[in-house]
Parts: C-alpha cells; sequence; structure tokens
C-alpha cells in the first residue's frame, strides 16, 4: 500500500490530479489494517506484555519511541483524511495536506517497519519465555480474528447513525 500510495502522489504531483477513491482506500487501510489491527498487536499484547519485564534502557526508549511514532502515524492519517473530504466538497487547496501527509506517511513507514523488525522484535523475544511467546501469539489469532466483525460492526453502526 505504501508503494502504491508513493505512486499515486507521483502521479499528483505530476498532473494535478486526485484519485480521492484511492485515497479513502489507503486512508482505510492505515487506519483498519495498520493501525488498528497491526499496531493494534503491538501496543495492546506485546508492549503490554513488555511493561511487565525489566526492560534494557535502550529497549525502553525504543518501545516508547514506537508508540509515539503510532500517535504521530494516527494523526497524519487524521489530517490526510479530513483533507480528501476536503478536496471532494471543492476545496482544490487541499491538495497542498494531501501531498504534504501523503509525502510523510509513505517515507514513515518503511523506516518504522525497519526499526521494528530489524532492531525490536528479535531482540524483545529475549524477555520471554516459550510459553509466554506462545501464550501471546495465541492472544494475537483472537485479535485478528475478531478485527472483521469489528470492521463491518463500526461500518454498519456509522450507517445507522447517520440514517437515525
Ligand atoms: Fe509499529
Ligand atoms: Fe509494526
Amino acid at each position: 500500500m505504501v508503494n502504491l500510495l508513493d505512486a499515486e502522489l507521483g502521479d499528483i504531483e505530476k498532473t494535478s490530479h486526485l484519485n480521492t477513491d484511492f485515497i479513502s482506500v489507503g486512508v482505510d487501510f492505515f487506519r483498519t489494517y495498520a493501525d488498528r489491527t497491526h499496531h493494534g498487536k503491538e501496543e495492546l499484547i506485546l508492549f503490554r506484555e513488555l511493561s511487565k519485564k525489566q526492560l534494557l534502557p535502550e529497549d525502553e526508549r525504543m518501545m516508547e519511541r514506537l508508540i509515539q511514532e503510532h500517535i504521530w502515524a494516527r494523526e497524519a492519517v487524521g489530517r490526510l483524511c479530513a483533507a480528501n473530504g476536503q478536496y471532494i466538497q471543492g476545496n482544490r487547496d487541499a491538495v497542498k495536506v494531501i501531498i504534504y501527509e501523503l509525502g510523510k506517511l509513505t517515507r514513515f513507514y518503511p523506516m518504522h517497519i525497519e526499526k521494528e523488525d530489524e532492531h525490536f522484535f528479535i531482540p524483545a523475544m529475549e524477555y520471554f519465555s516459550q510459553e509466554e511467546r506462545s501464550a501471546m501469539l495465541d492472544e494475537f489469532w483472537e485479535f485478528d480474528r475478531n478485527m472483521i466483525h469489528e470492521k463491518y460492526r463500526k461500518l454498519v453502526e456509522g450507517y445507522e447513525k447517520s440514517n437515525a
């Protein structure tokens, strides 16, 4: 998705034309998949379990940085979504915000993923026993299992509210 959005960003810069449907798909991907499903498992399960451990200062700092980055990414996606909505309503200036936020997000995600994959998750596993690791895996599966239901429950509830 980051590669696709990066290509979309290139198109916007070249043509000043915006595919608002695709930006909405990107926003939904970031919110539902990256933020709720993926960061959800990190924050609500892995980081929760790590907080119970005596972490090395560098691991503690890295976990704090990752949490801050998740917050930062959520805010950027919020601004991207708002600007896309403004563009749809006819505000052509919103394209500047969209270019800015898309540029930030497409640069941010590969760095964030590399930080986690190369510098955090493997050393972090050392804090856990085999039993603790498999308990977390079970919880990850359960978390994921619920996501599809949560996604579509929210979608329906959103429409119910707007029709009420
Ligand atoms: Fe993360
Ligand atoms: Fe991650």
